[in-house]
Formats: C-alpha cells, structure tokens, sequence
C-alpha cells in the first residue's frame, strides 16, 4: 500500500523505538522521510534501515528544544527532500516514576523543553511551507499517562496533558488552511525508553492485571495508528486523540 506516495514525513526522535517504526512504515508506504533526532549514529542507522528497504530518508540532527538547531537542520532536510507534507511531533524522554516532591526543576524544565516547546518549535518550522500549500498533516505523540492512568510520573502526565491542548488547539487554528492535527496517546509500549521495565516481575503483574489485552504494544503498533492519522484515510480528522493501549484506558 502506497498510502504516501509523493509525502515528505518528517519524525522526530526518530533514531529509536515509536519513531524509528513511525519512519520506517511511512517509508513502507512511499514517503521520504526526514529522519530527526539527536542520537546521530541512531537517526543514521534508521536512515539506513529504510534505504535498505529501498525506501528514501535522510538525517537531520537537532535537538527540538533549541529554536535555532531546529530552524537550521529542518531547512537543510526540506532543501534536499521538499517541503513536509507530515510532521510526526514524536521526540519525548522517559519521566522515571519518583514522588512529585522529589523531581528537581531541571528536570520539570527538560520534560517541557522537550515534549511542549519541542513540538511548539518543530511545528513553527514546517507551517509555512504548509500554510502556502494549503495542506499538512501533524501528528502529536501524547500517551494515556495525560488521562490519569499511573499514580507517579505527574511531570511527564502534564506535558503529555499539554500535547492534547495543543493538538486541539493547532486544530481549529489550522483547518482553515487544510492542516489536519492530531494525536496517537500509546499505552505501555515496548521501546528501549521502557526497557528496564521488561525485567521487573511486578511490572509483568501490573501489565497482566491492568491491560485487557494482558502485554505491551510494540512500536510497529503505535506506528499504523501514526500512518493512519497520516494519510489521506483520515482526512475527515482533526483534533483527535487516538490512543492505542491494549484497552487500560476505554
Ligand atoms: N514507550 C512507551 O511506553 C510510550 C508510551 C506513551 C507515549 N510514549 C511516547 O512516545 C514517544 C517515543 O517514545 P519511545 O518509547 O519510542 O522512546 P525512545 O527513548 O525509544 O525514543 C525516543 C527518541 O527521541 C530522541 N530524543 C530525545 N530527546 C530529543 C530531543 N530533545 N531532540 C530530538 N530527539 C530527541 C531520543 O534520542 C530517542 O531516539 C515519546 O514521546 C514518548 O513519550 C511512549
């Protein structure tokens, strides 16, 4: 299925886990794709999984927190790829689990950096283009922690929270210029972010007990529900939150 055909995709944090599956189905699906993060060997060796799949990619290093980096290294990709058709607002840090009191305020500041003002700054870069075309797709990637759904981790839930805001928000600012905006909230996913939790007994227990479906999901999971929301199928969407997560919330 050649559902993006002619697209520019560009996803961010896309050197590992949801990102790198987001890329490489996209690629599957016919779009070129920019392939962002801030891990170069990582963006490098997802850039190379799609072009041994004959798909077409190229890096682009930048961390999204920092305006000028992004401005740069998204222009540079557009010069030699095209304007983006698809952004995929994806790059994101673990939150780890401590008790509110015990998050220091650099932290507080990287977990909104990244989630919030990196989607804030990646977007301004590619809406122009779009708004001159009259057509874009932005996917936000937020997660069932903004729901409530864990009793720790309320830093990284607020951004998440956040991501839903904007998604919303970008929605009815952008549809008068064809620019659909949504969202996928993934439940408990299998990635190299949550990695450590694979070997923890009680974890296993918590997944078996809480998730209807009684596992994980794995990023090839996460990413049809990106591709969908990217393509053509879902023209009809704006504003949504699609959150694919084996039924823990409902
Ligand atoms: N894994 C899960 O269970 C889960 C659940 C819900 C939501 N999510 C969200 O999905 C997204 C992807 O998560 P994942 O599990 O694939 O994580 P991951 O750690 O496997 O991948 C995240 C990637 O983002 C990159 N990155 C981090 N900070 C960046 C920055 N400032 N600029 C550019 N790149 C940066 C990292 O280098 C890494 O390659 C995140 O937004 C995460 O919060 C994950």
């Amino acid at each position: 299925m050649q559902a993006l055909a002619g697209k520019v995709a560009l996803v961010t944090g896309a050197g590992s886990g949801i990102g790198r599956a987001n890329s490489v189905l996209m690629a599957a699906r016919g779009a070129a794709v920019i392939v962002n993060d801030l891990d170069a060997p990582a963006a490098e060796q997802t850039v190379a999984l799609i072009r041994q799949a004959g798909g077409v990619a190229r890096a682009c290093i930048a961390d999204v927190s920092d305006g000028a980096s992004v401005a740069h290294a998204f222009a540079l990709a557009q010069r030699s790829l095209g304007p983006v058709d698809v952004l995929v607002n994806n790059a994101g840090i673990p939150s780890g689990m401590p008790a509110f009191e015990e998050i220091d305020e650099a932290a507080i500041d990287r977990m909104f950096d990244v989630t919030v003002k990196g989607a804030m700054l990646c977007t301004r870069s590619v809406l122009p283009a779009m708004k001159a075309r009259r057509s874009g797709k932005i996917v936000n990637t937020s997660s069932i922690t903004a729901y409530g759904s864990h009793s720790r981790g309320s830093v990284y839930a607020a951004a998440k929270g956040a991501i839903i805001s904007l998604t919303r928000a970008w929605a009815r600012e952008f549809a008068q210029w064809n620019i659909h905006v949504n969202a996928v909230a993934p439940g408990r996913v299998r990635t190299p972010m949550t990695a450590g939790l694979s070997a923890d007994p009680a974890y296993r227990e918590e997944v078996r007990r809480r998730v209807p479906l009684g596992r994980r999901g794995e990023p090839e999971e996460i990413a049809a529900v990106v591709a969908f929301l990217a393509s053509s199928d879902a023209d009809y969407m704006t504003g949504q939150v699609l959150s694919p997560n084996g039924g823990e919330i409902m």
